[in-house]
């Protein structure tokens, strides 16, 4: 278990260091972050070079017992560099550019910055690549961190060349990017920009062009220093750390790139949902790289600087958070950072050395965490083997949010609500784009995936036929690649294996909830005779409610219509239909319920899945990892919470016991 945090020596006296290095082995520090931001100390101008100090930090830690997680620097570049090179600067979408005083404030397209950057990472991997006290790489920081989007010169080029790379004419692009609408036929590739500022909706294939292209910059970026540090001869791991659901970076397509995935995770303290939301952060990063551990890199200690408000954690939250962490497949906390900064924009945020010393409780807890984390037995890899899938696609994600639709989504959040009440019920859930949906699989759940590429509608269609149960919709299956409609309608490729066509999506007004009932209604249904009145039986009862966000109007040509909207523009129509396929299932969801357990126990039931304890009580988290279970109580009461198996690192059974608020256990499952 890797233990530590960023450590920038460089803001301080050298005089400091022996005592940090101390400190460090009181906190049971294994690791530490080195560098990150340290490029202008590395190099003082375009031709001065001074790694001393670094060697001198590097060899003292190494001498303490210390791992080095050794940063490429290249997170924030130097004042010299923008001063001689205003061409590395990055823009916004007004073209204007964003100069240096804080940090990021480059191009990732920029071939000046590649080349400067370049040659820092050679240096660096060529000088440590063999230092016995580094244990693995940190390129970059954060990639895309505060430049979601840049719309400078070089992103300008870049484009150009990214789009005649994945068009190779520009008659294929206006197709894709259906340039008859508007009068924005190109007569060549040189007439295309980012979309930059415009008076209205700008195209939404361009738009979704232009996230693809810059996911894939940043993750040039890596690969472009991931092959100079291999280059150079280094073997250690090689990783960059990621921000769990972050928009601009498709992580599913950065992940076989990753030696090991690590994860920066800042829970909100505000978030009345705040376990469930870092859950769900914890199952995407695992599924990235199925049945492998993950590393956290970064956590707070206690309060972050950079939200309007920034409270403390509850006491024991820290340490709480951390398991959850490890339940969900982690083998490594770190912090940002080690020694609270004296000076710049981060000197009020916490650290695992605050400003006012150890005598304080986050030192306290630091230390009582890292004891706690020694104590650890070898824990088993993370399995993979959880029995959901839920679909939450990157892709899918810039496209659903686009301008111009039927009604405002918040995808993240859609998708979220499903994993919480997965959570809720202790059942394990991979997070994965459709194509990774297969036969481990029992349920996989895909809500509005409106952006169905035909790959991931072969992977669907393919679990159903092999015995898998699919619950799909609403706003699902509209468009292709280009975020164009197919022809032939909607759900033209999960509709025949839903038995459901698609008629109109019948937006709803938020809050406006419309009522299903229970089969109430038989128009729409042209499938009647052909139900299946037992399994219309076994889910009586749990599949009525409301519905929101649309209330479809489909036609359920080949399906059971397990229950009709009652009101509203779809008054009538099927809400919910399954067909059963072999010896899986095919559900549709034409609204999106307002309360999912019914729903969710259904096809639970239908997938023979089940949580892993009997019984979950309210504000308990449980995860399983190979055979470890976890249990959280993040609720402010004590609770009492029953497992099976004995209490991990002992033959004691876990039987019944009272987990405190934020209390957690471990325990070695019987299975
Ligand atoms: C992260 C970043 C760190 C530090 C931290 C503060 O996004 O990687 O360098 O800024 O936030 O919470």
């Amino acid at each position: 278990m890797l233990y530590g945090a960023d450590y920038n020596p460089d803001q301080w006296p050298e005089d400091i260091w022996p005592d940090d290095v101390a400190l460090m082995r009181e906190a049971g520090v294994t690791t530490v972050s080195l560098g990150i931001f340290s490029w202008s100390r590395i190099q003082p101008g375009p031709d001065e070079w001074d790694f001393a100090w670094l060697d001198r930090i590097i060899d003292l830690l190494h001498a303490g017992g210390i791992g080095v997680n050794l940063a490429t620097a290249t997170a924030s570049a130097p004042p010299w560099m923008t001063a001689a090179h205003p061409d590395i600067l990055a823009a916004d979408e007004n073209g204007a550019p964003y100069w240096h005083g804080s940090r990021q404030h480059h191009s990732p397209s920029s071939p000046t910055w590649r080349r400067l950057a370049s040659e820092l990472v050679r240096r660096l991997a060529e000088r440590y690549g063999d230092h016995p006290g580094v244990v693995m790489w940190h390129v970059d920081n954060e990639l895309g961190c505060h430049l979601n989007e840049e719309f400078s010169d070089s992103a300008r080029d870049a484009f150009r060349r990214w789009l005649a790379g994945r068009y190779g004419s520009v008659e294929q692009l206006n197709d894709a990017w259906g340039t008859g609408f508007w009068s924005q036929r190109y007569a060549s590739l040189e007439e295309v920009f980012p979309p930059r500022k415009a008076p209205f909706i700008r195209n939404p294939s361009q738009v979704l062009d232009f996230k693809r292209f810059m996911s894939d910059m940043w993750l040039e970026v890596y690969l472009m220093q991931r092959d100079i540090i291999r280059q150079a001869g280094a073997t250690q791991p090689i990783s960059t750390n990621m921000m769990g659901a972050f928009p601009p970076a498709n992580y599913a397509q950065w992940a076989p790139h990753i030696d090991v995935i690590t994860d920066d995770c800042y829970p909100d303290p505000l978030d009345p949902q705040r376990p469930l939301t870092t859950a769900f952060q914890r199952d995407l990063v695992r599924s990235l790289k199925r049945g492998t551990p993950w590393i956290l890199m970064e956590q707070a200690t206690d309060a972050v600087n950079w939200r309007p408000t920034n409270p403390s954690k509850k006491p024991g939250q820290l340490a709480a958070e951390t398991a959850q962490s490890i339940g969900r497949g982690a083998d490594g906390i770190m912090f940002f950072q080690w020694r609270q900064s004296r000076a710049g924009a981060e000197k009020f945020h916490s650290a695992m050395v605050p400003h006012a010393g150890t005598r304080t409780r986050t030192w306290n807890e630091t230390v009582a965490l890292g004891e706690r984390l020694a104590e650890l037995p070898a824990l088993p890899a993370p399995g993979d083997d959880a029995p959901v899938a839920l679909v939450f696609d990157w892709e899918n994600w810039w496209a659903v949010e686009g301008e111009g639709h039927p009604t405002r989504l918040d995808y993240l959040q859609l998708v979220r609500d499903w994993h919480g009440a997965l959570v809720r019920r202790g059942v394990m859930v991979d997070i994965v784009p459709p194509e990774k949906v297969d036969a481990r699989y029992r349920l996989a759940i895909a809500p509005f995936l409106y952006l169905l590429r035909s790959s991931g509608a072969d992977a669907l269609r393919a679990f159903v036929a092999g015995g898998g149960v699919l619950a799909a919709g609403p706003f699902t299956d509209i468009v292709d690649d280009n975020d164009r409609f197919r022809d032939g309608g909607f759900l033209t490729q999960l509709g025949p294996v839903l038995g459901v066509a698609f008629e109109d999506f019948r937006a709803l007004v938020p809050p406006a909830r419309e009522r299903i009932a229970e089969r109430a209604g038989e128009e729409g249904s042209a499938a009647d005779a052909a139900e299946d009145p037992r399994a219309y039986a076994r889910f009586a009862g749990r599949v009525a409610g409301s519905g929101t966000i649309v209330a479809e109007s489909v036609w359920a040509d080949d399906a059971e219509v397990l229950a009709t909207f009652e009101t509203g523009p779809s008054a009538g129509r099927p809400a919910l239909t399954r067909r059963a396929h072999g010896d899986g299932s095919a559900w549709y969801l034409a609204t999106m319920p307002a309360d999912l357990d019914g729903v969710l126990d259904a096809l639970l039931d239908d997938a023979g899945v089940s949580g892993e304890l009997d019984q979950v009580p309210a504000g308990v988290e449980v995860a399983r990892r190979g055979d470890l279970l976890t249990l959280i109580n993040h609720g402010d009461e004590a609770v009492e919470v029953t497992a099976p198996g004995t209490v991990l690192g002992s033959e004691n059974p876990f039987g019944t016991r009272t987990l405190d608020p934020q209390g957690f256990a471990f325990v070695r499952a019987v299975r």
